[in-house]
């Protein structure tokens, strides 16, 4: 029996789990590895996290909960949207999820019919256009370059807008190439929507790690309408509190979308763990130091990758100002971004994933991931330099 439907045949996944699972049979196999493949923080999630979770599950709490999500965790939710963003979301506007990745998925599912229209960038996060194929959206790309600092330009979203399009797709700070769209650009973007009355997604699961030396700081459009007429929020645990392996977030909308992808949340799983609510809130309660120390961290590294990476010959790569994703420029290698990337793991045993994962205008480009250690940074791209010179 061999029967699949139309949609099953049409999915992608994320290929940088693909590339990941080749260098860890490299590694089993005893190569040594270094790893700028996957958007995984090498912290450790902090102890305060960890015992909260620990605590929770001895008292028992290893029951099916409320499917929105937790009344404390939506109560600390708001306290922090409050103090990061200027508002306060109800209750009914939030809703807990397993992680940022599903609540693009609630979000298509919930508002865009098969044959119609998103908006998005390339390159993008590979995740939404995976998204959209499976569901029958077709997606729109609007191209990202270089030389804006891969920063979406207004006017060509603008353009790109057909009577088929339901919703825009914006990501700042952005994966894969670590631009940060500044107030200004929010602002035009939110009245492009609203113009055409479209929903706004703004993914924002890296909101907290724009580079304190960045000439831009982070804007959200949720400051124009509080995310109660079309701005939807995504946003993770994944990557500021280093808990990817925990799948948390919570995601804020319009109210009457959220109960909607209540009940899509409710009849895929049920409910998020409360265990893993309680260590949620812990991280939004307690101190926020760590995030701090983590971005002090992550800038070292990106500006000894960045320095290293514009030493090798062939290869250029412009300052990242949010995330922790050097998108360089490997053209002038005469590789394609492919070949770079599997002669590099296969040579050298360094693990990057091509920019072509991320959308046609990631040709030409590769991702390092610097959440690795400053020894292994250093390793990495002086094993480059040996190979390329
Ligand atoms: C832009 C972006 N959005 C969403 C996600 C999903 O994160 P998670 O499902 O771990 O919360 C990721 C993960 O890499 C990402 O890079």
């Amino acid at each position: 029996m061999k029967h699949f439907s139309d949609a099953a045949k049409v999915l992608e996944g994320q290929r940088m789990f693909q590339v990941l699972a080749l260098a860890n049979e490299l590694e089993q196999a005893g190569r040594d590895i270094i790893h700028f493949e996957i958007g995984d923080p090498d912290f450790d999630t902090p102890p305060n996290i960890v015992e909260k979770c620990v605590d929770a599950l001895r008292s028992g709490d290893t029951h099916y909960t409320t499917s929105s999500g937790l009344d404390a965790f939506k109560e600390a939710a708001a306290e922090v949207t409050s103090k990061s963003r200027g508002f306060r979301p109800d209750y009914d506007q939030i809703l807990v999820t397993q992680g940022g990745n599903l609540q693009i998925f609630y979000a298509m599912a919930c508002t865009v019919n098969p044959g119609e229209e998103i908006v998005t960038v390339d390159p993008c996060f590979v995740s939404y256009k995976s998204i959209m194929k499976f569901l029958g959206i077709v997606p729109v790309s609007v191209p990202l370059f270089e030389e804006n600092g891969f920063k979406l330009n207004p006017d060509d979203l603008e353009k790109a807008i057909t009577p088929k399009t339901r919703m825009i797709l914006i990501n700042s700070p952005h994966n894969p190439t670590g631009a940060v769209l500044g107030a200004e650009e929010i602002e035009a973007i939110y009245n492009i929507a609203n113009k055409h009355d479209l929903y706004l997604v703004s993914d924002e699961v890296y909101g907290r790690m724009v580079y304190e030396d960045s000439n831009t700081k982070f804007a959200s459009p949720s400051k124009y309408d509080h995310c109660r007429e079309r701005t939807i929020v995504i946003h993770s645990f994944s990557k500021s509190y280093a808990m990817t392996g925990w799948r948390i977030g919570a995601m804020t909308a319009p109210a009457d979308l959220v109960s909607k992808m209540a009940l899509l949340l409710e009849t895929t799983s049920s409910c998020v763990s409360p265990f893993i609510q309680s260590a949620a809130i812990e991280a939004m309660s307690s101190s926020q130091e760590s995030i701090a120390e983590m971005m002090g961290e992550f800038k070292l590294r990106r500006d000894l990758m960045v320095v290293m990476l514009n030493d090798i010959k062939g290869v250029s790569c412009i300052m990242p100002q949010g995330a922790f994703y050097a998108f360089a420029n490997i053209k002038k290698t005469g590789l394609n971004d492919l070949e770079f990337a599997d002669r590099i793991l296969r040579e050298v045993g360094v693990a990057v994933c091509p920019g072509s994962f991320f959308g046609d205008y990631g040709k030409g480009y590769v991702r390092f991931c610097y959440a690795n250690s400053m020894q292994n940074i250093e390793r990495g791209m002086k094993k480059l330099k040996g190979l390329l010179g």
